[in-house]
């Protein structure tokens, strides 16, 4: 309920904030704060990059203050994250990789730089402290349920690790991870983590320096007997497979799995888990196959005024890139929906089904999207 005197303080402000527009147009104030810090813009999230971290060859942490309007996160969702290269932005989705209300009011990201990865190399071997990015999200429901189940099992390979990363943190007392993950002490006695589940932990990278998280997966595992970690180097052992689980993991059918890796190691464990789908939550980062074929054919893109031929089984959006057009792009498997573009006629096909659909107006997703015949889409 409202008193007198702060009706009389509302009415004040508005005046106020009135006034400030009025000497500001045809800017809002908001621009003005933005020279000032870009992180106070308030018509879009910014970040900063605070600090860099290394942790394997080609992966990076990389440590963002959040601006105004940020959202928290819950440990697993993803983020997209804006980057303006050579006058151009580009969006991608990553992981967080840090649990959520970090102490310095920072979230951070691992990238792992990819041979074709404009977004991922330039983060890895350009970005530096000090950098504004643009943020979007977070969103994603491979998230942990409230409260977590007395029994989990993580299932990742490379850097699917990271959304588990900050699972993992947030299960494990805040104080006793960070403390064990900063110093990475060896502990010759292992005890029991109070309020940690029971967690195994399953991962496999091409070597032992290639394990992202490595040197702190495995001095938390030496120190909580609560936290199993099995790893396997792919280059001398192959990887980690839910065939694997009867040995390393008997009980694993008894365990909720959150698994986070390669579009063929999720495949499997849609297959493995295929008698009790609710025990499994599985997280892309790569698309799914997108496997469909079939007629392609002439794609213009209306507001470009450019045109191209495709084959079916091209995405949209490759075809769109490909003939010169800026296409808007995000995470570019299906997910985040940042690649709609509206049809002005003609039909796609759903390169992950095969399904062929589509009417003028309808939104499609470009990069899962090839043309089955000619289509006009308004990009
Ligand atoms: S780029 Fe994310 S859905 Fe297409």
């Amino acid at each position: 309920m409202s008193t007198p005197g702060s009706a009389v303080r509302s009415a004040v402000l508005r005046r106020l904030a009135g006034a400030v527009r009025s000497l500001t147009t045809p800017l809002l104030p908001d621009d003005y704060l933005a020279l000032f810090d870009p992180l106070l813009c308030g018509l879009e999230v910014r970040g900063r990059i605070q600090a860099i971290h290394p942790e394997t060859a080609d992966a990076m942490t990389l440590v963002i203050r959040p601006g105004r309007g940020w959202v928290r996160h819950r440990p697993g969702q993803w983020i997209r994250v804006g980057v303006d290269i050579a006058g151009v932005r580009h969006w991608r989705t990553f992981s967080v990789s840090c649990p959520p209300g970090r102490p310095d009011g920072c979230i951070t990201i691992t990238v792992k730089a990819v041979p074709d990865g404009l977004v991922s190399r330039y983060l890895v071997r350009q970005a530096a402290p000090g950098v504004i990015v643009h943020l979007a999200g977070p969103d994603g429901e491979f998230v942990l349920p409230e409260p977590p189940p007395p029994r989990l099992l993580f299932l990742t390979a490379g850097s699917g690790i990271t959304p588990v990363r900050a699972m993992l943190h947030s299960l494990l007392s805040g104080a006793a991870a960070e403390d064990a993950a900063e110093h990475a002490v060896p502990v010759s006695r292992r005890s029991e983590c109070r309020g940690l589940p029971d967690v195994v932990l399953m991962h496999s990278a091409p070597t032992p320096a290639d394990v992202i998280f490595g040197a702190e997966l495995r001095a938390l595992a030496a120190r909580f007997a609560n936290l199993r970690l099995y790893e396997r180097h792919t280059r001398t052992g192959g990887r980690l497979r839910p065939a694997d689980l009867p040995d390393l993991c008997p009980d694993w059918a008894e365990r909720t799995a959150w698994v986070c890796g390669p579009a063929e190691m999720l495949q499997e464990a849609e297959e493995h888990w295929a008698g009790s789908p609710d025990r499994l939550h599985v997280e892309r980062f790569r698309p799914a196959a997108l496997t469909a074929e079939g007629e392609g054919g002439r794609i213009r893109f209306t507001k470009s005024d450019r045109q191209t031929d495709a084959d079916g089984g091209t995405p949209l959006l490759i075809a769109g890139e490909q003939a010169g057009v800026l296409m808007p792009s995000g995470c570019r498997m299906g997910i985040c929906h940042s690649c709609v573009g509206r049809l002005a006629s003609g039909r796609v096909r759903d390169l992950r089904t095969g399904q062929i659909h589509g009417e003028a107006g309808d939104l499609v997703q470009t990069c899962v999207s090839a043309a089955a015949g000619p289509v006009e889409i308004e990009l």
